[in-house]
């Protein structure tokens, strides 16, 4: 069981307002590849401007579309794993929880998670690729199919480079940075913005700030508690010696 500072334990014990900002690392030990790691990240071993710009898309929607249908497949053959489940108990310790996350994965509502707010989308979800909103998703012939209204492409319903994040979710996401009292950030780089301004804005606020992942980022050294391994291993820990 890994230790952790008692003024850490004391600051979780005593906040009502908690929020959590998640990113691909708590998903590592489901199996889902993360995006910057050396080998085993996506952009390892792909070129985002290819796959994740409006205009790779408009360039070739098929090439896009067989990628994000790829790792649809690799997302529905996932399972939530001991990390997400945590945060469903911590969530049930707080009054004023929220849990935002850049995964667009889904695995938090799998694992049990409500009002997840999701700043990157889901790569669940389909909508037009010129505006006319959401989508149902026919996936049959492996092509991406027409707008039902318009007939342009249908697209993945997530944030590609050079697009801005939802409005609202953005929102949520800002005001529950700024209410909180102790802000985790789990398993992600903190490199892509506005998420990672995120941690910044609960720090500004008052919020005691809790770093959990397995490397060093940006973001160590501003942190006031670093719980450096596994999401999977730290949190489930960090909620039985909460409880
Ligand atoms: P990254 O791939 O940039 O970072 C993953 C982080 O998780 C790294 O800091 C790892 O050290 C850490 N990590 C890996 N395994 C872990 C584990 N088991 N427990 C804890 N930490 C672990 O992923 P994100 O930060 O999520 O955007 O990337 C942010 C955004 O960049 C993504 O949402 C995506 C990508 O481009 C869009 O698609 C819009």
């Amino acid at each position: 069981m890994p230790e952790f500072p008692p003024s850490l334990l004391n600051a979780l014990r005593s906040a009502r307002r908690v929020a959590v900002l998640t990113g691909a690392g708590v998903s590592a030990e489901s199996g889902v590849p993360t995006f910057r790691e050396a080998q085993t990240g996506l952009w390892a071993r792909y070129a985002p401007e290819e796959l994740a710009t409006p205009e790779a898309f408009r360039a070739n929607p098929q090439r896009v579309w067989d990628w994000y249908a790829w790792r649809r497949g690799l997302v529905a053959a996932a399972r939530p794993n001991p990390g997400h489940r945590a945060l469903v108990g911590l969530a049930k310790r707080y009054s004023g929880f929220r849990l935002i996350t850049q995964n667009v994965d889904g695995l938090h509502q799998r694992a049990g998670s409500r009002k997840v707010i999701e700043l990157h989308g889901n790569i669940a979800r389909v909508k037009c690729s010129e505006g006319c909103g959401p989508a149902e998703c026919h996936d049959g012939a492996g092509r991406p199919p027409p707008c039902p209204r318009c007939g342009a492409w249908l697209r993945p319903d997530v944030v590609w480079f050079g697009e801005s994040l939802p409005p609202a979710a953005l929102a949520a996401a800002h005001q529950a940075a700024v209410e909180c009292q102790v802000f985790l950030s789990v398993g992600t780089s903190a490199l892509v913005y506005p998420a990672a301004d995120l941690p910044i804005q609960a720090k500004g606020a008052g919020a005691v700030l809790v770093e959990v992942n397995r490397e060093e980022t940006p973001l160590t050294a501003r942190a006031d508690h670093v719980l450096r391994g596994p999401a999977g291993e730290i949190l489930p820990a960090l909620l039985e010696r909460l409880s």
